[in-house]
């Protein structure tokens, strides 16, 4: 496992921790690896309830790293092994999920939170999807899922305008359940996790998938964003936000 994730078993909850703070928790394709392994394994530990995850004051994740993106734009354009396994773990994961949002959460930090139960935010949270912006289409299966949350105008704003929300506004939205300073972030979602980890624990597990829906649905829709993205990311706008980004100037 990569120290760039911290993987801890707290009792009931497995902690899943984005440990890249020198890059704003921007995600690599380990980081990804180990964060899929962390969700896959979780059934082998029987005494475990839930899962949070969480990152680093100010930067819950910067999203995809834009370097691996500009490698991918400039190979096939897929998506990639690791980055379909961790939305493949997401959408199949059985077990509740958690997330403790502090600061920066962009692209896949936002679209992940459309496949948590619960999610804390602090007051600086800033949840955002550039990715038409970048040439990019959302995914994760957040095409399927978030129209459904907050209605098509309010997805619209921030999938494909790529508007960012604050905590209150994602409040509102639907996928943040209460808002905190800052620094009792980790605390609240781990007191809400362990609230669900002390409910029985199949009626949970019965009552989540009930409520999830269709998974067949929503791998089906991650796999139609994949094969857009794939174009997308070889296009030449894609490859120019890149470079742009990686080259500025600051
Ligand atoms: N991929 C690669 N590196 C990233 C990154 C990303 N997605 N996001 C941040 N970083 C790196 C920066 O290059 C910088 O590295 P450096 O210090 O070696 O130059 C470091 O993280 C700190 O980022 P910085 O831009 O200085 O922080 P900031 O607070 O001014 O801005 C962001 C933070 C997240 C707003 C800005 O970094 C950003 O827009 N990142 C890209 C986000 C993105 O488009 N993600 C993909 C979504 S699909």
């Amino acid at each position: 496992m990569s120290d760039l994730v911290i993987v801890s078993d707290e009792g009931p909850i497995r902690l899943v921790r984005m440990n890249r703070p020198d890059k704003k928790n921007a995600l690599t394709m380990a980081m990804y690896e180990a964060m899929s392994a962390a969700i896959e394994d979780a059934p082998k530990n029987p005494a475990l309830r839930g899962l949070l995850i969480a990152g680093q004051p100010g930067a819950f994740t910067a999203g995809n790293d834009l370097a691996d993106f500009l490698k991918a734009s400039k190979a096939d354009g897929a998506l990639g092994p690791y980055i379909m396994r961790f939305l493949y773990a997401l959408a199949r994961c059985e077990l509740p999920l958690i997330a403790a949002v502090r600061g920066l959460a962009v692209g896949i930090g936002t679209t992940m939170m459309l496949h948590c139960d619960h999610v804390v935010a602090g007051s600086d949270a800033r949840f955002s999807a550039p990715f038409v912006s970048l040439g990019l289409v959302p995914e994760a299966g957040s095409s399927l899922i978030a129209p459904r949350l907050m209605g098509h105008a309010r997805a619209f704003s921030l999938l494909v305008m790529g508007r960012p929300m604050n905590a209150e506004e994602a409040k509102a939205a639907g996928f943040v359940n209460n808002v905190t300073p800052p620094d009792e972030v980790e605390a609240e979602a781990m007191k809400a996790a362990r609230e669900i980890a002390a409910l029985p624990a199949q009626a949970v597990l019965e009552g989540r998938r009930l409520l999830r829906g269709s998974r067949e649905e929503i791998i089906a829709r991650i796999e139609m964003e994949a094969a857009i993205y794939k174009t997308c990311l070889q296009s030449p706008e894609a490859r120019t936000a890149f470079e742009a980004f990686l080259n500025r100037k600051r």
